[in-house]
């Protein structure tokens, strides 16, 4: 209880035993008018005096710690990410050890420590009984400490507290707010102080805005390097040749069932929408470099697609060379031949071609 109780207007309203919740209501607290010697407030601000020195060391030290998150390097390998040939794994399985050996004996020792408490309890009762005395319980240091945090005034002294106020039997109590209460209190203030010259004054760490920033950037960076290690991703379709590749028509066959069934039919063989693709007659020319355009482009007007802008080059090279594939496949029910007959084109490195009209020999 404080000296201040009779002059401080009412802190808490209504009493636990009266009001319907059974809860107390905290108001906030004013300064205490009178000067007493052994205040609860006073030795409370004395105390915060005393805090403010090492507070105020505490940010210039935080203050002034280096840049930590803005500096990250590439991480090196750690200890988890190969335990059991990391050079000190000796060193930290003996830490391990122990730390847990401790672990257990103050675990036991406690243990034997209650035990202990119990039977001399139990002794003293039985003594107590003999004597004929009532025996009475020690009060433990936990219980103590209990009524230390929360000071709260018995209930049977509840009278003491009683303020006048009287409202259909709703009677108010001028409690205090609990101890650990007012102690989180103060730590959520100094918590505050260090955060804000940390993070606001001395900027020595990102706020949350610079750190995604930060990531952001870091990602951009690893997408760019990852690109710059892959093959040129354009593919040149003038260069291209079929060929019987099983690993490029087996992706390809992935891409088609994904995307061209609706149209072309599981085999190729085509429906209303889309044309037979298994035929040798087409409508924008046959042959490894025509089928990879059209593909790539669409035929939009006509309700083909143009790949080349929802997929990459390789998967549309995929697809492209499982179409080649399937050539004279002649699934059943196909569509009928659409377009024009195409003819593959004579391969000219091999043999010379001679043209009819003249003698000259092109190589
Ligand atoms: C929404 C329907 C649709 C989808 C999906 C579709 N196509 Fe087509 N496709 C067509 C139509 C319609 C044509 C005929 C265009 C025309 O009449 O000129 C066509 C034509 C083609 C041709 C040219 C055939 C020829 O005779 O020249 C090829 C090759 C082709 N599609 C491949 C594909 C591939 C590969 C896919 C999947 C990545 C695909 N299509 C997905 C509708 C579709």
């Amino acid at each position: 209880m404080s000296c201040c109780t009779k002059q401080a207007p009412p802190r808490m309203t209504m009493t636990k035993d009266t009001h319907p919740a059974g809860k107390l209501m905290p108001m906030p607290k004013l300064p205490c008018q009178k000067d007493c010697e052994n205040c609860k407030e006073k030795k409370e601000r004395k105390l915060a005096d005393q805090l403010k020195p090492l507070l105020v060391s505490a940010m210039i030290v935080i203050s002034i710690l280096p840049v930590w998150a803005q500096e990250a390097t590439t991480p090196a390998k750690t200890f988890w990410d190969d335990p059991f040939t990391h050079p000190l794994l000796p060193l930290y399985a003996v830490t391990a050890l122990a730390f847990i050996t401790v672990v257990l004996v103050i675990v036991v020792a406690l243990y034997m420590l209650k035990l202990l408490n119990i039977m001399a309890q139990q002794a003293e009762a039985e003594n107590a009984a003999k004597k004929g005395i009532a025996y009475v319980k020690p009060v433990s240091w936990w219980e103590k400490m209990w009524d230390n945090l929360n000071a709260a005034v018995p209930t049977a002294q509840e009278e003491t507290i009683a303020l006048d106020h009287n409202f259909d039997g709703i009677r108010e109590l001028d409690n205090h707010l609990p101890p650990w209460w007012k102690w989180l209190f103060y730590a959520t203030i100094i918590w505050a102080v260090i955060y804000l010259s940390v993070y606001h004054i001395a900027g020595s760490l990102p706020l949350s805005v610079d750190e995604y920033e930060n990531e952001l950037a870091k990602a951009e960076e690893q997408s760019r390097i990852y690109k710059a290690s892959q093959p040129a991703a354009v593919i040149d379709e003038n260069a291209l040749t079929f060929t019987n590749d099983e690993a490029i028509i087996a992706k390809g066959k992935i891409v088609f069932v994904g995307n061209c069934v609706a149209c072309h039919r599981n085999d190729g063989g085509g429906n209303s929408i889309g044309p037979n693709l298994t035929d040798n007659y087409w409508l924008h020319g046959g042959g490894i470099k025509n089928v990879f355009t059209t593909i790539k482009n669409g035929v939009v007007e006509k309700g083909m697609p143009a790949w080349g802008k929802a997929m990459s080059p390789q998967d549309v090279r995929d697809v492209a060379f499982y179409i080649m594939s399937l050539q004279g496949s002649q699934p059943q029910n196909g569509k009928a031949p659409q377009g024009e007959l195409y003819v593959p084109e004579q391969k000219t490195d091999s043999l010379p071609a001679v043209k009819r009209d003249s003698l000259i020999v092109i190589k």
